[in-house]
């Protein structure tokens, strides 16, 4: 994993989400300045930084082109808290009470995650020494220096110990079963909750209550699992947690991104169905984070004026214009994303490196199946989809996937029959497989 996403040029952005995304070129490219403009913005003085406010990016593009994909890549890449909500989930029945704030609850609490992480992983030499000598501790209970008594531990315990070490890093110890206490490590933070009243902050509190009452007791387990227990503690002592809480609030004010999918289905009319929460009320909600506005988390306050949010949706029914003037306004760049052509849907195929075509090869060669796609044969299938797309409903790339699950559907219904053997697929085995089904549209409506 070479650099993290807020040490690349915008340039070196696009290049790693082409490995995954294929075409949709300007929206990449935004996409990429707005999260450069990020790092910089951290190196201005004080003074010029608070001047300077990120961009909201709202991409627009037809179903099934790319725009969750580049969102979930570059959720990948960062190293700065980014979270994916779906706008819809604010107007579900039942989620009165799910204010939209839980989605910088949830972006605070990735950080913290994040920064947790990054600091247990600057202390792991202290921590795994630390868990290795309470193992051995466990596994020599008779072995105790009584220092009461002023007996010094004999030479012949220390060299047990140490071959004992030495068993323990081979794992020779990995199985047997040793017997600890195990802490209680339920937090309950009730009282220092910052405010917050929603459902979610209600039922965590909850469920923290009944850890209360679980006194520390002990356990038989396996030296391996002690290990990890062990490890879970020595970690939570030896990292510092109000570090934790004060790195993770920077990164989420500074560097915090939030990807809110979907938003068109919250644009437009009043058509809410009874006891949904009403689109516009969404909206109105959204806003004041959009603008800035402080959430109160259960680690503390979060200013959201500089956390960049980029929105996306197809707008197929309702249009940007359809959002209340406010939050348009809150989205400066714009960005398309095209239709994708059959020559795309053949890249698609082929280039990314998660390709389809891959995917499949890799699951039929756990039972020893060779899948060979031939160029002309993935032309075929690019064609196709593209041209089922155009007669029935334009799901965009998504119909690789369904004309691609049909096409290999015999050989992986009977693998055990091809086993040893490659199976080509090329234009006349597209053809067999799919032609019949493509040219009739009935069909194709209901099969691909
Ligand atoms: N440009 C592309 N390059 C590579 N794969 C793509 C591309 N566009 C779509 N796909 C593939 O198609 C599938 C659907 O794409 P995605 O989820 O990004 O659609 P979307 O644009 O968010 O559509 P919707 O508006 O319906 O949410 C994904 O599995 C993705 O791998
Ligand atoms: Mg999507």
């Amino acid at each position: 994993m070479g650099k993290k996403l807020d040490e690349m040029f915008p340039s070196e952005i696009v290049a790693s989400l082409d490995k995954y995304v294929i075409g949709q070129a300007e929206a990449k490219k935004m996409i990429a300045i707005a999260i450069r403009n990020r790092s910089r913005r951290k190196l201005l003085s004080e003074e010029l930084r608070d001047e300077v406010s990120p961009k909201n990016i709202l991409m627009i593009g037809p179903t099934g082109v790319g725009k969750t994909e580049i969102a979930r890549r570059i959720a990948k890449l960062a190293n700065a808290p980014f979270i994916k909500v779906e706008a819809t989930k604010y107007t579900e029945v039942g989620y009165v009470g799910r204010d939209v704030e839980s989605m910088v609850k949830d972006l605070m609490a990735s950080a913290i995650n994040m920064v947790s992480a990054e600091m247990a992983k600057l202390k792991e030499n202290e921590v795994n020494k630390a868990v290795e000598e309470r193992l051995l501790d466990l596994l020599l209970p008779t072995v105790k220096k009584d220092v009461s008594e002023g007996s010094v531990v004999q030479s012949s315990d220390v060299s047990t110990r140490e071959q004992f070490r030495d068993m323990l890093r081979r794992g020779v110890f990995d199985d047997k079963m040793v017997e600890m206490t195990v802490a209680n490590t339920g937090r309950v933070e009730i009282g220092v909750m910052g405010g917050g009243t929603s459902m979610d902050d209600i039922q965590e509190a909850m469920s923290n209550i009944g850890s209360l009452f679980q006194k520390p007791r002990k356990r038989r387990l396996t030296v391996r699992r002690a290990r990890e227990v062990l490890t879970e503690e020595e970690t939570a002592k030896a990292v510092d947690r109000d570090k934790v809480v004060e790195e993770a609030r920077v990164r989420t004010e500074q560097m915090g991104i939030i990807f809110i999918d979907e938003i068109d289905k919250i644009a437009g009319g009043n058509s809410q169905s009874r006891g949904e929460v009403s689109r516009e009320g969404v909206q109105r909600d959204i806003l004041p984070i959009v603008e800035g506005t402080k959430v109160s988390t259960k680690w503390g306050v979060v200013d959201t004026t500089n956390i960049l949010f980029i929105a996306s949706g197809a707008f197929s029914v309702s249009k940007p214009s359809d959002l209340i003037p406010e939050l348009q306004g809150r989205f400066p760049i714009r960005v398309e994303l095209s239709a994708l052509s059959s020559d795309d849907f053949y890249r698609i195929l082929t280039e990314p490196e998660n390709a389809l075509t891959k995917q499949y090869a890799a699951l039929l060669a756990t039972e020893n199946v060779t899948l060979d796609f031939t160029d002309d044969g993935l032309r075929r299938v690019a064609q196709i989809a593209y041209q089922v797309n155009s007669d029935t409903d334009n799901i965009g790339a998504r119909r690789l996937h369904t004309v691609m699950e049909k096409l290999v559907e015999e050989v992986s219904f009977r693998a055990e029959d091809f086993a040893g053997q490659t199976v080509t697929i090329d234009a006349p085995y597209v053809d067999e497989r799919l032609s019949e089904i493509a040219q009739s549209q009935d069909l194709s409506r209901f099969i691909l």
